[in-house]
């Protein structure tokens, strides 16, 4: 039989995850209160590009924003339907796959914790699709693991590429440093980025939080 690939492995986890917060309290910190201004005046649907529980989607549904939640894993999204009926377009996809959304779709993505799982190829085409779907000058608001993040397992298990680590249940995750930031974000103009700590898990979790635009 094929060994199931780190792909699959992850999709598995992130559904028996999200299968057991059903009831959890969704809580959000206050990181897109830096983008504030920018996400007053969207006035397209915003994607949040790897919503998992929703903490983002709740944040923006709040601020009164259209949102589509998008996910991999059926019981996230799952659960989204359950806890916000107010979203109807909530959508499961493999972002690996392309995004389907039609070209200059949004002026918004949020992809918080959910674009550093990939290969450098993979992670090149996925946001090469963000900008696909972004307006002229829409933003990706994201955030990724930092080198420093320690206690999420920066610099441990076998290192694939670059800062790509292979862990112990066979997923892959990869740490940023400034210099691994710049050079995904090349093609991109990189408006913020700042090295921080998250303090939402139960150990202190080090980031970057960065806000980027879409340069044609
Ligand atoms: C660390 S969680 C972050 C969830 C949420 N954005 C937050 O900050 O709380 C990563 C999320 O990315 C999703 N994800 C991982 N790989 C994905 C893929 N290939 N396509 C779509 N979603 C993916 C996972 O299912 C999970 O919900």
């Amino acid at each position: 039989m094929l060994k199931p690939r780190p792909k699959e492995i992850a999709k598995e986890r992130w559904n028996s995850e999200f299968a057991k917060r059903v009831n959890y309290d969704i809580v959000y910190d206050d990181w897109l209160d830096s983008y504030e201004k920018e996400i007053k005046t969207c006035n397209s649907p915003i994607i949040d590009l790897g919503c998992g529980a929703g903490n983002n989607t709740k944040y923006l549904l709040e601020k009164g924003k259209n949102v589509i939640p998008c996910d991999f894993a059926e019981t996230a999204i799952e659960n989204i339907q359950n806890r916000f009926p107010q979203v109807k377009k909530a959508k499961c996809f493999d972002m690996t796959n392309g995004l389907p959304f039609a070209d200059n779709f949004t002026d918004i993505v949020i992809a918080d914790l959910s674009l550093h799982y990939f290969s450098e190829d993979t992670t090149y085409n996925i946001l090469t699709e963000i900008k696909r779907i972004l307006k002229p000058n829409g933003f990706l608001f994201f955030r990724v693991n930092s080198v420093l993040d320690k206690n999420h397992g920066a610099g441990q298990g076998t290192e694939i590429e670059k800062h790509l680590y292979a862990t112990e249940d066979g997923r892959q995750k990869r740490f940023f440093d400034k210099n691994d930031i710049e050079t995904f974000w090349q093609a991109w103009n990189l408006i913020d980025c700042k090295e921080e700590n998250m303090d939402r898990y139960e150990l202190t979790k080090v980031l970057w939080r960065c806000l980027a635009q879409k340069v044609s």
